[in-house]
């Protein structure tokens, strides 16, 4: 009796589907030397499926989050870490003397694992950070293997410090033996880092962007995966998957609902309307949070697309919803699309990212 759908981390096993392209392109593309930049909004499976790649190339890796990295001497702490991490445990001692700044150094010894503490003065941080991007490569010469370096929420990078893109770039253009992967979540700064002439990564890898999954392939999974808890999905798993457009993280987290409301063998559609309202009121304080904090004019765009069909910057819109100008309109668009609030895909309706949250703001109206 193990619920049959998962959401919120990484997903492996019979809880991961499809991508057996990406996989295969992420694969061939790493073991041919070539560093990649993978990119999708939030959600759509990119960590997951870079640890499912990962283990079909069978190859060394490691995973840096950018998200958890506070300041440089954080970022240079948990790189070196992490790279000795690879090594074995006799050889540690050996790479630590070719550092120019010694750390402070614990060792767990049960598990072996290793904890890394600089203590760096400010005129020291550049020498440190060389150091620490530098330590893989040396580490992987001298194990005669390739090891991959995945940055996970990479755009993350401006946050920590300017001049860490400069820094890197400078060193990871003469690196033969690590290839790096670069994973982003938002788009417009995953870009502009990655096609922009003036950046240092400019080309620096290539582009794969992943899409949702397909409708086909992730119907016979929500079904495969209810009928392993005996449970026929067949009826409703296309309005399932119309109410989450595909989105993998929002279908997991609806099925994931669905099951545990469900008391029938076989499911019928009210259960999907219980399960949305269910989830729209567990997540009430979050909810009214995100709604809180948005500007007037804000609110009054995101009701009409909540609402209504029209283009946010027709005048049928604009006069409905009492927005001043067309322009206000599209601005407020842009800057919603800018922070994941909204999405557009080429030639469709803008929307609301989650689907969750939009029927809290239909039903809170009603
Ligand atoms: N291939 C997949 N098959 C099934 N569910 C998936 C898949 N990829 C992602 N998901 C769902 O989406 C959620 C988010 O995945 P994650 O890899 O964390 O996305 P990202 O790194 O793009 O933010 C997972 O917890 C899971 O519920
Ligand atoms: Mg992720």
């Amino acid at each position: 009796m193990t619920n049959p759908f998962r959401f919120g981390s990484v997903v492996t096993r019979e809880y991961f589907t499809n991508r057996e392209n990406e996989i295969k392109e992420i694969v061939s593309e790493i073991k041919a030397g070539q560093h990649i930049v993978l990119m999708s909004p939030r959600r759509y499976g990119k960590t997951s499926l870079i640890d499912e790649a990962m283990k079909v190339s069978q190859m060394k890796w490691i995973r840096i989050n950018m998200e958890l990295i506070s300041d440089e001497v954080d970022l240079a702490n948990y790189y070196v870490k992490k790279a000795l991490s690879l090594s074995r445990f006799e050889k540690i001692k050996r790479y630590l003397k070719n550092l120019k700044i010694q750390p402070y150094i614990q060792i767990q010894p049960i598990t072996n694992e290793i904890s890394v503490s600089f203590t760096a003065e400010e005129k020291n941080i550049s020498t440190l950070l060389s150091d620490s991007f530098q330590l893989p490569e040396t580490i992987a010469k001298n194990m005669k293997n390739k090891i991959v370096i995945v940055f996970d929420e990479f755009q993350e990078i401006r946050r920590i410090s300017s001049m860490l893109e400069r820094k890197m770039r400078g060193i990871f253009q003469y690196h033969q033996n690590i290839i790096y992967v670069f994973i982003g979540s938002q788009e417009s700064m995953i870009r502009e880092i990655f096609q922009n002439k003036k950046n240092p990564f400019y080309k620096f890898g290539r582009h794969i962007t992943l899409h949702k999954i397909a409708e086909p392939k992730f119907s016979s999974f929500v079904v495969k995966r209810f009928f392993s808890q005996k449970i026929d999905a067949r009826k409703i798993v296309k309005d399932i998957l119309k109410f989450t457009d595909c989105h993998p993280y929002y279908t997991q987290q609806l099925c994931h609902e669905i099951y545990i409301l469900n008391e029938k063998k076989t499911l019928t559609k009210e259960i999907i309307n219980k399960a949305v309202s269910q989830i729209a009121t567990e997540h009430h304080a979050d909810y009214s949070r995100w709604w809180n904090g948005l500007t007037n004019t804000q609110r009054k765009v995101i009701i009409g697309i909540a609402s209504d069909n029209y283009s946010p910057t027709s005048q049928e819109f604009i006069r409905k919803y009492g927005i001043k100008s067309a322009s206000t309109s599209g601005s407020v668009v842009s800057k919603l699309i800018a922070i994941g609030t909204l999405v557009k895909k080429n030639g469709e309706k803008i929307r609301i990212e989650d689907p969750f949250w939009k029927e809290w703001i239909l039903k809170n109206r009603r």
